[in-house]
């Protein structure tokens, strides 16, 4: 089969023959459909982080497709289902699975990253893990399910837990940020989105923010001054989707007593913390993982119901053999969401 390995970082990834591969009595081989495009990847590739697996190793991890095989001991699936493959295969049997906090499984396993994954034209996963895509949701499209609307959804509801009327800071609109601000106004948020770049702001006001901020043209103290005066004295919520210190030193600032900061954005550096302020007005600070396999059906329900939109988001559409150009324009941070399609 033809796939996009990474050989080495700070190298483009190399389309490359290679074997199909081989599944065992549990797992399922699926004929990928779509693959999303991830920041991740660009740790591996431009950042130095390193992959689990060493390479050469085949990247991507948001994928939709169609199974083709199934293991001898697999009865959920058969040839010819269409399906969703999660980021990360828990164990199933650590303190964390067991009560129900499979996103952080103490023994995950990575898709394209300690196995490989689906910047290929076949891949093979566990198939307790994988997720049944109702054939009338749009094949392609739903591959960013996986994790570019799962983690924003388990960000918003379970960590977040965004209530109807609550005022929702977003600070960065991306990829990730963007389905952040659509979901907490589809539960009822008032949302003030905070970017650097008109179009993704302009992007949050269409998917159900409130308010936009354009931080790139305001000093820090301007921003904070402007949420407190639209929040009436600082936001119930603020979740950050970025990874960047200097914004997730600004997050708990934009915050009420009482108020609640969810980083979701991933960084390497440290950021720091105002610890006066934290204590003095009894803040809530929390980080968010991915997504509980639970958690699929509900969030593919709320795109039948039209309450997360996947089409708006998929800005740019790759042949694999082009892989690289969707991230360039990732680096640029001139999409919103490339799907790699099959
Ligand atoms: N202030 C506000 N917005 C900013 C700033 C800043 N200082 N710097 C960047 N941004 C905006 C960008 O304009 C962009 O819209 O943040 C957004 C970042 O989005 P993407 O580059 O598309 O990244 P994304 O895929 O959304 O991932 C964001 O989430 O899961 C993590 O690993 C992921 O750390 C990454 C983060
Ligand atoms: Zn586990």
């Amino acid at each position: 089969m033809k796939a996009a390995v990474f050989n080495k970082p700070n190298e483009p990834l190399k389309i490359e023959e290679v074997e199909d591969p081989k599944i065992y009595f549990h797992e399922i081989l699926v004929k990928v459909a779509a693959c999303g495009v991830c920041n991740t990847d660009l740790h591996y590739i431009d950042h130095g982080v390193p992959t689990f697996k060493k390479p050469p190793i085949i990247l991507g991890h948001e994928a939709s497709g169609v199974v083709k095989d199934v293991g001898a001991q697999v009865k959920d699936f058969k040839a010819g289902d269409h399906v969703l493959i999660p980021p990360v295969f828990s164990c199933g049997h650590c303190y964390n699975c067991r009560i129900g906090r499979e996103n952080i499984c103490l023994n995950m396993i990575m898709l394209g990253n300690n196995i490989d994954g689906a910047y290929a034209e076949l891949v093979k996963v566990p198939a307790k893990d994988c997720i049944h895509l109702p054939e009338d949701m749009p094949l392609q499209e739903s591959s960013i399910i996986a994790d570019a609307v799962s983690t924003p959804f388990h960000a918003v509801k379970n960590r977040a837990q965004v209530r109807p009327g609550d005022s929702v800071v977003v600070i960065g609109c991306g990829g990730v940020g963007i389905n952040v601000v659509q979901i907490a106004a589809a539960a009822g948020a008032s949302v003030i989105a905070v970017d650097i770049m008109d179009n993704k702001l302009e992007m949050a006001k269409r998917l159900g923010a409130k308010h936009t901020i354009n931080s790139s043209k305001k000093a820090d103290k301007l921003i904070l001054t402007e949420i407190r005066d639209i929040t009436n004295g600082g936001a119930d919520i603020c979740i950050e989707a970025i990874g960047n210190p200097k914004t997730i030193e600004m997050g708990p600032s934009t915050l009420k007593p009482g108020g609640r900061y969810v980083q979701v954005g991933y960084s390497h550096k440290a950021a720091p913390l105002n610890a006066g302020r934290l204590m003095f007005r009894e803040l809530e600070i929390i980080g968010s993982l991915g997504c509980r396999p639970v958690d699929y059906p509900k969030i593919i329900e709320m795109i039948k119901l039209k309450k997360i939109q996947l089409e708006p988001v998929i800005t740019h559409r790759f042949k694999l053999e082009d892989i690289n150009k969707a991230f360039d324009l990732m680096r640029k941070s001139q999409s919103l969401r490339s799907i790699i399609v099959f």
